[in-house]
């Protein structure tokens, strides 16, 4: 295939860009962007937005927004492809392909369906009220994202490694399924350090805790923003700890080496949490300003932004189109002119050679591998408490990959 890198990463249209989407996403992605060996991949996950947002306005808003974002934080779209995901009907077309080898059972384990199943039960309701089944197939859909244009690597918040991993679950099972190498199976990349912002309350900076600080506040309600973090009551004098601080935490991400450096220095030495907050605020804004600007200017002009999606969407289409040919053909979606399926696919499937699995220490914990008959890894995942989960959970793999097609 592509012996480019492929760096690819998606934001949600639901909200209002915010510190901690820059510095965990759009940041690094672009940063990544430069490096001559990679193909960079951006999109606007519109899709997703509606799990979450039931507000067309607000999807819509927001599109416009994130678009604008990544454009005045310096993407440049005639070096990478930077699209809207509601743009590339190959999307949802290959979420229903990755649907039809995704075990049931690797979604209830998702974070987020979990986390909604148990704040049901928590409350006494039935576990799956008001869970709609696109909350349940976030994962699919998001590996569709990911596996429609074959990306390595995936720049994304700690929250969503899980996510990855189910990517690349689902596209190996897919692999096996049919036979082939379709699909690379992607990475997470984490920036450590400043993968996850605290909010304004000190919890992760999220819209669902409305917590976040604005990206592109003017000046003025960025500084106030800003003031309004919380610390504990240290007084001016005292030596403050930053590794407790969310003013360090965020400073941290916006600051160089030195920078950071001085202001660990500063904390020993009592800065009080006014000056802290009025260096962060210096720090961000000296970094924001100049890109604000450019912001400004391109929300102003919503039918340029259109039009570079639309570009965008058309360079993305041209490598998912005969993509999906492929994969569609694959899987048995054929022309009735083409040579029937014959005993070719047939006896493929019926060599297709025992599976086996392996459990063994790693670091503090158990793994897994599943081997297929030529000893290949086939799956493999740790951080099992011990060897019986480890081999439960290479079972569940094995079964899934196994029974989920058994010849009728
Ligand atoms: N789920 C991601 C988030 O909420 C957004 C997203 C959708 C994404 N599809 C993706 C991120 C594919 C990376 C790759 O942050």
């Amino acid at each position: 295939m592509n012996s480019k890198h492929r760096i690819l990463t998606g934001i949600t249209t639901s909200g209002t860009p915010h510190l901690g989407n820059y510095v965990g996403a759009i940041r690094p992605a672009i940063a990544a962007s430069r490096d001559a060996g990679a193909e960079s991949f951006y999109f606007l996950a519109d899709y997703h937005a509606l799990v979450k947002c039931d507000d067309p306005a607000r999807v819509q808003r927001s599109t416009l927004e994130i678009a604008a974002s990544w454009l005045a934080c310096g993407l440049d779209p005639e070096k990478v492809y930077f699209y809207r995901q509601s743009d590339i009907p190959e999307i949802p077309e290959l979420t229903w392909l990755l649907t039809c080898v995704t075990a049931k059972g690797l979604l209830n384990r998702a974070h987020a369906y979990k986390a909604a199943n148990d704040a049901n039960r928590a409350s006494g309701e039935d576990a799956d009220a008001g869970i709609t089944a696109g909350l349940y197939m976030y994962p699919v859909l998001m590996a569709a994202d990911i596996l429609v244009f074959n990306a390595h690597k995936v720049p994304v918040g700690r929250d969503q490694i899980q996510h990855i991993e189910m990517a690349r679950d689902i596209g190996q099972r897919f692999n096996h399924i049919y036979g082939g190498e379709y699909f690379t199976l992607p990475e997470a990349v984490i920036e450590d350090n400043v993968a996850t912002l605290p909010g304004l309350d000190g919890r992760k900076m999220s819209k669902s805790y409305n917590n976040t600080i604005p990206l592109w506040l003017p000046e003025k309600e960025l500084r106030k923003a800003i003031l309004g973090i919380v610390t504990n009551s240290q007084m001016p004098g005292e030596p403050k700890n930053p590794d407790d601080s969310n003013i360090f935490a965020i400073y941290q991400a916006f600051a160089s080496a030195d920078e950071t450096a001085a202001m660990r220095k500063a904390y020993a030495d009592g800065m009080g949490w006014g000056d802290a907050k009025q260096k962060l605020f210096e720090r961000i804004n000296v970094e924001l300003a100049p890109m604000r600007e450019r912001y400004e200017n391109l929300i102003a002009k919503p039918g340029e932004i259109e039009e570079a999606l639309r570009v965008g969407a058309g360079k993305a289409r041209a490598l998912a189109q005969p993509f999906l040919a492929r994969l569609r053909a694959a899987v048995g979606l054929r022309s009735l002119r083409d040579v029937p399926a014959s005993a070719g696919d047939a006896n493929a499937r019926a060599e297709k050679p025992a599976l086996q699995p392996v459990v063994f220490r790693e670091n503090d914990a158990f793994a897994f591998k599943v081997l297929d008959a030529k000893k290949t890894v086939i799956a493999t995942k740790g951080g099992f408490a011990d060897p019986k989960a480890a081999m439960a959970a290479a079972r569940d793999v094995m079964e899934s990959m196994t029974s989920l097609h058994r010849e009728t």
